[in-house]
């Protein structure tokens, strides 16, 4: 595929197929992915690939906490407040999302049941999971994290598969902890929820948006 093809073709999946994703791809992915840069070479990410069993375990708990409204852990604080205009685009995906599921503004319910979906990472059977040593400069190592798992994602849209990069996955650490025995030193930094995309769902398909160029570069010469 194109560079250009996939970086304009890459989208957030909201709804994934049950079908497993062979392990030799994501494999092959990873391995592809390894030749990110990072500072000084210094590739600090370490990956978790969770399928299976452990996965569904991790999807049912994780589905669990958010509905019972347990407060979030991250280890990562989570921004809660923005600047207006960035503000404004959030709040506009998140209107986007819902208006596709046809879930209106008022409905707690399914609106509720529609963020425990999103708990359960949209029914992936894939997450990769990326932890960072507690001992790094936590600011720099975080750009090596965003550029290792951009380059998944464009890597995974290249094979056919569909990713989601998800804060929601990482709200409640201590149970990624316990299953997968992440050591105390490590700090949990983000999910990413892969597999094969319901391309019948709409959730999947609503047109996105970015900011002009004018909104946000100045040219200098
Ligand atoms: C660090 C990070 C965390 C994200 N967390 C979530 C999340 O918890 N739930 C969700 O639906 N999307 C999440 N997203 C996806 C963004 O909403 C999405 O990238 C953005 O709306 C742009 O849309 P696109 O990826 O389809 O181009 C996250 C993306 C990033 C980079």
């Amino acid at each position: 595929m194109e560079t250009e093809t996939a970086v304009k073709g890459r989208r957030s999946i909201r709804r994934f197929k049950p079908k497993p994703v062979p392990e030799e791809i994501v494999r092959d992915i990873v391995n592809t992915a390894r030749w990110s840069p990072s500072w000084g070479n210094t590739q600090p990410w370490e990956l978790y690939v969770v399928t299976g069993e452990a996965l569904e375990r991790f999807k049912k708990a994780n589905r669990r906490k958010c509905l019972h409204g347990e407060a979030p852990a991250s280890d990562i604080a989570m921004p809660e407040v923005w600047p207006e205009t960035l503000k404004k685009r959030y709040v506009e995906v998140g209107k986007k999302v819902l208006t596709s599921l046809s879930i209106s503004r008022e409905d707690v319910e399914a609106r509720n049941e529609y963020y425990g979906e999103m708990f359960a990472l949209f029914g992936a059977p894939c997450m990769i999971l990326v932890c960072l040593s507690k001992s790094l400069h936590m600011e720099y190592a975080m750009l090596d994290v965003g550029l290792l798992m951009q380059t998944v994602c464009l890597l995974a849209h290249d094979r056919g598969l569909g990713t989601c990069i998800l804060a929601g996955s990482v709200r409640y650490p201590g149970l990624l902890r316990e299953l997968l025995s992440i050591p105390e030193d490590r700090v949990v930094v983000i999910g990413t929820a892969m597999g094969y995309p319901d391309w019948a769902a709409p959730v999947n398909h609503f047109e996105r948006e970015r900011a002009e160029l004018d909104e946000f570069v100045t040219w200098v010469s």
